[in-house]
């Protein structure tokens, strides 16, 4: 198969970006997309040019690294898949295909279609885990959770933390990822003992690091490669607002981890 290929190139952050097309032939359709850019960065190489950067780690849609915008889509156009999942036969041969990084401001352009995903990595680390010492395994059975529940919480443990539901949202929220990653605790007894300081903690950094806030276009859930509801925005408004209501401690966590 034989493609255009119109992809975003910036040599660093503050540098001017342009698209830049380029012609590649000889892909297979069952080549992924990241193997087309492959592919192509093998022939920019070999002309002495810089090869074209982007992110990707597992190619198997398990670590959320990669993520690019094709053809005006975040993870391009098929649903519920990842770019790395993305495979060529899905393109019409001698199809243009444009390619650019995630577009937030949260999120910087660092060099070509990499993006700076770090403000996710301090909203994790203002309250995305349990502070219980898991010792050895418990006896199965001994923490009941019933099954419809454990299943829900699976479900927002799915997130891969990849951002897409960024990029896709017109006011760059990242609600849809945060509230994914407040739900899989909030349901779970284990995620009991900082439920609250959670959510507020969360959230606030959440608005520190300046995404927007959700107006439920559900573009993010339309975006998600995991098929993350947004069930989850809603269960983590209630959050919010019932840690508001029993947290005493609300002015000392608004005024801790800045
Ligand atoms: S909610 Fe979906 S789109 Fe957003 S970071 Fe998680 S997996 Fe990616
Ligand atoms: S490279 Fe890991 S999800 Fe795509």
């Amino acid at each position: 198969m034989k493609f255009n290929v119109k992809v975003w190139r910036q040599a660093g952050p503050n540098a001017k970006g342009e698209f830049k097309t380029y012609s590649v032939d000889g892909i297979l359709p069952e080549m992924s997309l990241l193997e087309m850019l492959d592919a192509l960065n093998e022939t920019l190489a070999k002309r002495g040019e810089d090869p074209i950067a982007f992110d990707s780690d597992c190619r198997e849609g398990i670590c959320g690294t990669c993520g690019l915008v094709v053809n005006g889509m975040a993870h391009g156009p098929r649903l519920k898949c990842t770019t790395c999942e993305l495979r060529m036969r899905h393109f019409e041969d001698g199809a243009t295909i444009t390619i650019e990084p995630f577009r937030a401001k949260p999120f910087p352009i660092i060099k070509d279609l990499v993006v700076d995903r770090s403000a996710f990595d301090r909203i994790m680390a203002a309250g995305g885990y349990i502070s219980v010492n898991t010792g050895s395994a418990p006896d199965a059975n001994s923490v009941l959770v019933p099954k419809d529940v454990a299943e829900k919480a699976m479900d927002s443990a799915a997130c891969i933390g990849c951002g897409a539901c960024v990029a896709a949202c017109p006011n760059a929220s990242a609600s849809l990822f945060v509230s994914a990653k407040i739900t899989q605790f909030a349901l779970l007894p284990q995620g009991q003992p900082e439920r609250e300081r959670r959510v507020l903690r969360m959230v606030d950094q959440m608005d520190r690091e300046g995404f927007g806030n959700c107006s439920n276009h559900a573009e993010c859930e339309a975006a998600c490669p995991k098929g993350i509801s947004i069930e989850n925005i809603a269960r983590m408004r209630r959050e919010y607002m019932r840690a508001q209501l029993v947290y005493e401690e609300r002015a000392e966590v608004a005024g801790a981890g800045g």
